[in-house]
């Protein structure tokens, strides 16, 4: 099972804090937003992980991340020159899926919760599409997943004017091989967009799409307006504190997931001493 992040598009919405600087590296507390989708991924096993972003912010991922040996994983980097939808990184990404399966993650997307690592690792090896369904209040801005009374998937519309359930779609898909020849295979949408929403509808069509509800106890946050964005980062600051345990901290998951050793950790850490961050990091090996 391969990765992509896709941390490109214009980030308008939160214009002008984003104009100069991916949304993606906005700051969520105490690290940049495409920590938190990257260490999800990790967590779930996947160590192969292509990162697809603008051509100007793509230096500055690449300075962030590297290749992804310090981490015990290997990063690619790719651009995408325009937003023209979620479903490009499966065309821009061809190449780096190859014969594998592959996950997607959206770089603004930011999961937290009991169970997460478990119910991730069970997606290892889909055979077509696994998605999830989100309880929100107001399901209107997302791709929005109906079920029958049997619990099984009917309908999937994205950004509907009247949800038929309140059940959103958060930004992590995970598909077998064939997700490549469909995202080929779909057209723009009336934004313009190869829509991710047009890619699971071609599973579920085939009868091969997996759509389970993300228990309660799990956090999706959003992060598309100032205010959500700042409430994550609250979330962020409220849960740390409390524990004493990070969100989203890839230098703890590629260590708990033996992904890097000891030394390994106390290198990524000595940098990171004056932050406080690093001491975290120390502390684990403790
Ligand atoms: O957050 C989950 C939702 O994400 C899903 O429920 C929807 O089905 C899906 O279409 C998507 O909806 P949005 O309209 O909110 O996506 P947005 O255009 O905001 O893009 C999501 C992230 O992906 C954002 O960080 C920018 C990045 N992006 C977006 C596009 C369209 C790219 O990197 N390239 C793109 O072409």
């Amino acid at each position: 099972m391969k990765g992509i992040i896709l941390a490109g598009g214009t980030g308008s919405r939160l214009w002008p804090l984003t104009k100069a600087l991916s949304k993606q590296l906005m700051p969520i507390y105490d690290k940049p937003m495409i920590y938190y989708p990257l260490a999800t991924l990790m967590m779930s096993g996947i160590r192969e992980i292509l990162i697809i972003t603008t051509p100007e912010d793509l230096p500055l991922f690449k300075k962030l991340l590297s290749n992804g040996n310090q981490l015990g994983c290997r990063f690619e980097y790719a651009i995408q020159s325009e937003p023209k939808g979620l479903a490009e990184a499966f065309i821009i990404g061809k190449k780096f899926i190859g014969n594998s399966r592959v996950a997607l993650i959206l770089g603004d997307n930011i999961f937290y919760g009991n169970g997460l690592e478990q119910l991730l690792k069970e997606n290892y090896k889909p055979k077509g599409g696994i998605i999830y369904g989100y309880h929100v209040n107001n399901p209107k801005r997302y791709g929005v997943v109906e079920f029958d009374e049997t619990g099984k998937a009917i309908s999937i519309v994205e950004k509907p004017e009247m949800p038929k359930s309140n059940f959103a779609i958060p930004g992590i898909y995970f598909y077998d091989n064939e997700v490549v020849s469909i995202a080929e295979s779909i057209k723009p949408s009336k934004r313009n967009e190869l829509e991710i929403t047009d890619v699971n509808k071609a599973y579920l069509e085939l009868g091969k799409l997996q759509v389970s509800v993300l228990d309660k106890g799990i956090a999706w946050l959003d992060t598309g307006t100032f205010s959500s964005l700042m409430q994550a980062s609250q979330f962020v600051q409220v849960i740390e504190e409390r524990q004493g345990l990070k969100i989203g901290c890839i230098e703890e998951v590629a260590f708990t997931q033996g992904y890097i050793d000891t030394e390994q950790l106390k290198a990524l850490a000595e940098p990171l001493l004056k932050s406080g961050y690093g001491e975290y990091l120390m502390n684990l090996i403790k």
